[in-house]
This record gives C-alpha cells, structure tokens and sequence, in this order.
C-alpha cells in the first residue's frame, strides 16, 4: 500500500507546544502562574497597539490587504529603505517557512548552528531540505565552522543573531566576513528577531548595510519587544529580488487585519519600546545578580532571556519550577541537559522566579 504521510513529515519531531497556563494551573491548584518560557513582553500589548485594534474589530469582515500598504509604507520610512525591500508574514516564522519554499530544492542542503532556533531546521525537513548543523564554540555562533561544513549541495545558511536559547551574538567584522567568504549562491537567512534588545550591544552589526546584497535577507518581528507574539506579525527585509521571490511563496492575505492595524501603531508607540527595554536591562541585572549569589553560571544574552546553568537535571529543576508557579524553559531538548532558559519578566515576576529558583537549587520543599 501506497503510504499516506509524505516520509520527511513522518520523520519530523514535532514542536512541543506548553500546555495553556490555565490548565497547568488547574491541574497543579496554583494560585498564580508566573510564565518566563517563552520570550513574551512582560509589559503586555502597547496601548497605541490596543486602541488600533479596537478600531478595526467592526472591520474583520473583510479581508486584510495583502501587500500591508500602511504598515510597509510606515516600516519602509522608519528603516529608510524602499517598500519593495519588505515581506510581511504570520509571524517572522512564516518568513523562515517561505524562504526554504522559495529556495531550497530537495536534495540541497541549509547549514544552521546547534543549538539555534527550532524552527530552522523544522521548516528545512518539511520542505524535504536536508538540515547540517554546526556545533556552537563556546556558546557563540562558530562561522568558521559553518563555511567549513559548506559543500555544493549548501543553498542556505540560517543564524539567529542574537542566537536563541543562548543569547549571544555575532558582531558586524565578523559577520561580514563570513558574508565575504561565503561562495555566491548561498542564501543567508540572519533572523533578528531580538534586535530591539540587542541593536546597542557593542559590535552588533548594522544588518541593514547588507541588504543591497544579492543573498542576504534580515527577519524581524512585532512578537518580542513590540508585545504583538499572539497576533503573530513580522518581516523580511532583502533585495527586491528575494522578496518578490518570498511573496510569490506566500498566501495572498498572510498578514491578518488586525496584525497590520497593531502593527502600524506600535511603531508609532516609542515609549512602550523604552519601558520595555528599560525593564528588560534592569530585569537582567538583576537576575544575573541573583544566580552569581546562587552560584550559578549563566551566559551574558543581549536578548529578553538568560540562560543558565543549574548544575542538576534541566528537566527535574523545570518541574519543580512549576509547581511553585514559575514556567521556564528546560534546555535537555537542545542536549543542554543542565541548562535552563529564562525569559526577563516585570520586577515581580523575576522576584518570584529568583525566590522560587533559591529553593529549588537548595532542595528546600516547595
Ligand atoms: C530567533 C527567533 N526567531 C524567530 C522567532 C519567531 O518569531 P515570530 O513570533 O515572529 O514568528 C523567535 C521566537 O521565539 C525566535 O526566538
């Protein structure tokens, strides 16, 4: 008998969605749930954002438009670059999705560091692509080691800058470099989806300055420092020749109404960005202060999330995490067996994290 499941989708292992707050609160009787497991705003949704989206409820009865006019117009004149150098989609995710669908073949292979974002390899082996990865040095992106693993079945390269579950960066000589290096033909998905948090850090790159180059195309997103992750809302920047390549890939109304009117607001919305950013750099120091006291070894992160070391099973600390109220993310799955992952949450959610983190390493009972 014929099979029904195409053989690259029956072998995937899927993404494991956490199970809603409320039933995790239902079923462990939980008073409170604090949730730092997923790199959200802790700061909520922009008012500016809110008021938009009012606005256009009584207007969801007709289909978005499906080059996003406004929203491009405005992103086009904040980044000063040209509207045709944009692609909107369902969430950054969507834009990972398409650029496999729009260029990879089969057969041919997309490079991406180990550990990095999830959803690199996942779009690469739903397209059938074959996925390489390439070990982190020393937590940090290993470029060298990503042309050496080049051969002539590479079209792609996928690296989040800042890497997400680590935090750490590549810097603008480093990456242009590797951009110089890299032979022509390979294309370079450089997923910012941290920018906000990271664009001050010392060295890091200017990715705008790439855009003009034939391969290279830079991700954003409205889900992390703007507050919109449930609307799912991001995009692409490139050449104008990729992103005509990408928007054929997508769906003619990709992007939802109500994305677009959030969108549009929250660029307008400045000060819900620096409350944002400003909580977030008090938030790490914070928590980096608190795991140096408890002896626990974390990596500096220019993102919204910390991730560090607590020298016992990742997996049982998250668990007892949780039945104190506080979601974090177990790193095992990224064979980072003792590694946990926080995200930066408001001044009380990081004191409740740091409390009940305190007991959990020193085996006191919840
Ligand atoms: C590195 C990285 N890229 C992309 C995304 C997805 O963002 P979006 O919500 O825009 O799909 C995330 C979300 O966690 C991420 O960490």
């Amino acid at each position: 008998m014929k099979k029904l499941v195409r053989e690259n989708i029956e072998n995937i292992n899927p993404y494991k969605p956490g199970k809603p707050i409320e039933e995790v609160q239902r079923e462990l009787g939980l008073k409170e749930i604090t949730k730092l497991a997923s790199n959200e705003n802790p700061l909520g949704v922009s008012p500016k954002a809110v008021e938009a989206m009012r606005k256009s409820l009584g207007e969801v009865n007709r289909y978005p438009d499906g080059n996003s006019f406004y929203l491009r117009d405005k992103l086009a004149r904040k980044l000063n670059i040209k509207p045709a150098n944009i692609v909107f989609g369902n969430g950054s995710n969507e834009i990972i999705e398409l650029s496999v669908k729009a260029f990879l073949y089969e057969h041919e292979q997309a490079i991406m560091s180990s550990p990095d974002f999830l959803i690199f390899k996942l779009a690469v082996l739903q397209e059938a692509g074959k996925p390489r990865e390439v070990s982190l040095d020393n937590f940090y992106c290993n470029l060298k080691g990503i042309l050496e693993a080049v051969c002539d079945k590479t079209k792609m390269v996928f690296i989040a800058n800042p890497n997400n579950p680590v935090g750490t960066y590549i810097k603008e000589k480093g990456l242009e470099d590797f951009l110089n290096k890299l032979p022509e033909g390979i294309v370079v998905v450089l997923d910012e989806a941290y920018y906000e948090f990271a664009r001050d850090a010392e060295g890091y790159p200017d990715s705008l300055r790439f855009l003009e180059r034939p391969n290279v195309i830079i991700l954003r997103t409205f889900s992390k420092a703007y507050g919109l992750s449930g609307l799912r809302l991001g995009y692409g920047l490139a050449n104008e020749g990729l992103i005509t390549a990408l928007n054929k890939a997508r769906q003619p109304f990709n992007v939802n109404y109500l994305a677009q009117a959030a969108g549009y607001a929250a660029l307008d919305d400045d000060e819900f960005l620096q409350k944002t950013l400003k909580i977030n750099e008090e938030g790490k120091i914070f928590i980096y202060s608190e795991l140096n006291e408890m002896g626990l070894d974390y990596i500096p992160s220019a993102t919204n999330f910390i991730m560090f070391n607590v020298k016992r099973e990742a997996d049982a600390v998250f668990q007892e995490m949780l039945k104190a109220g506080v979601i974090v993310r177990s790193m095992a799955s990224y064979k980072l067996n003792s590694w946990i992952r926080v995200t930066v949450g408001t001044k009380d959610e990081n004191q409740r994290f740091v409390d009940a983190l305190r007991k959990v390493v020193k085996g006191e009972k919840l």
